[in-house]
């Protein structure tokens, strides 16, 4: 099979993340005899610096070529980079929202998992960790508050500023068939989380829902408010089967999700649209703070080129042999500096890239 793949490294520690991902990408392919054909375009903050804009409509004609994109992340520091300067609509992030939204990629999968050999590294109390946890959040990623209208208005000799969220039933419904399809294929529960105790979005959100769950008979379905939410996330993960979410509680809720499996370092994610095409990224940022140093943990972005095997290609024997070079690697000890405890052994970025190659 070939492989054609649009890379997009971003900034930050983006390049060197990609780097490794790309590696491990190559390595797989090349024991089971598949080609891969990248083509590197600027999004964020590097595209402002060429183009100077985020996101030019040739990287989006680009991605769309594509049968997949990856990513590292983009972005800088927002209090010191002259990026942050420019308009909203100029800004890294306006890049990213931008393309998800030009490629319909309305459904984010984050996957939050804890591995055993990681276990040291949850920061919550052993008798909750030790019943471990693997949740995937289905997050609604082209509604809500990031696309509503937005405008910033002087009333009564002061300013006010304006944010809408909405949500239609077809946005919703289209959400929740995906979040009830891939419940089938795990624990089958779905947990779907709003605040229709206070929003008419939300509201809606979970009629929608209960609809949708009418079809899936075998899936069990709850509804659970956002702030409880984040309280059982810290109380109880073991609970969570799938988190199904719109954007801003999932945007959120996956840190927070990410942060109780010992590091945001480990958390893959795709997304994607109705047809076999996504996106695939790390949940984390760009940490311009360790940039350049290679010391980051590529292991988010080399989960995510699993992921990518797995929905887009449907190459599910070479996922499973990335993820379980993960699981090995962490097993023999080796770790980045983000998830390194005592009597286990530090290594970079290339070296963690370079490990995984070795065990696949
Ligand atoms: C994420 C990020 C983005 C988001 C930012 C960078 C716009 O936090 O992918 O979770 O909020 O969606
Ligand atoms: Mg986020």
């Amino acid at each position: 099979m070939t492989l054609n793949i649009t890379c997009i490294p971003g900034d930050g520690i983006g390049p060197e993340i990609v780097a490794q991902a790309k590696k491990v990408l190559d390595k797989v392919c090349e024991k089971n005899g598949h080609t891969i054909k990248y083509t590197d375009v600027l999004m964020g903050g590097a595209s402002i610096d060429k183009y100077c804009v985020p996101l030019t409509d040739e990287t989006i004609e680009t991605a769309k070529a594509a049968d997949a994109v990856l990513m590292g992340s983009i972005g800088g520091n927002t209090s010191t980079s002259p990026w942050y300067k420019l308009p909203p609509e100029k800004r890294p992030e306006a890049g990213l929202l931008k393309i998800r939204k030009a490629l319909g990629l309305f459904a984010n999968l984050r996957p939050a998992y804890l591995y055993e050999e990681l276990a040291d590294a949850c920061p919550l109390k052993k008798e909750i960790s030790a019943a471990g946890f693997d949740m995937l959040i289905m997050r609604e990623l082209t509604g809500g508050l990031y696309f509503g209208e937005r405008k910033t208005v002087e009333e009564n000799g002061e300013l006010k500023a304006i944010d809408t969220l909405t949500y239609s039933e077809s946005e919703i419904r289209r959400i929740a068939i995906k979040g009830f399809d891939i419940a089938r294929k795990r624990r089958k529960k779905v947990t779907s989380v709003d605040k229709a105790n206070v929003l008419d979005s939300s509201r809606l959100w979970r009629k929608v829902v209960n609809e949708v769950a009418a079809d899936y008979p075998d899936v069990e379905v709850e509804h659970m408010l956002v702030d409880n939410c984040a309280m059982q996330l810290v109380k109880d993960p073991a609970q969570f089967d799938v988190i199904l979410t719109e954007n801003m509680f999932g945007d959120i809720l996956s840190d927070e999700a990410s942060m109780v499996t010992g590091s945001i370092g480990m958390l893959s994610s795709a997304s994607l649209n109705d047809t076999k095409f996504g996106l695939y990224e790390p949940s984390h940022g760009s940490a311009p703070d360790i940039a350049g140093q290679d010391i980051a943990n590529p292991i988010a972005t080399i989960l995510s080129a699993a992921m990518m095997l797995r929905y887009t290609f449907d190459l599910d024997k070479e996922a499973d042999e990335i993820e379980a070079a993960v699981k090995q690697v962490l097993k023999d000890g080796y770790r980045t500096g983000d998830i390194y405890s005592e009597g286990t052994t530090k290594v970079g970025c290339t070296k963690m890239g370079d490990l995984i190659c070795e065990r696949i």
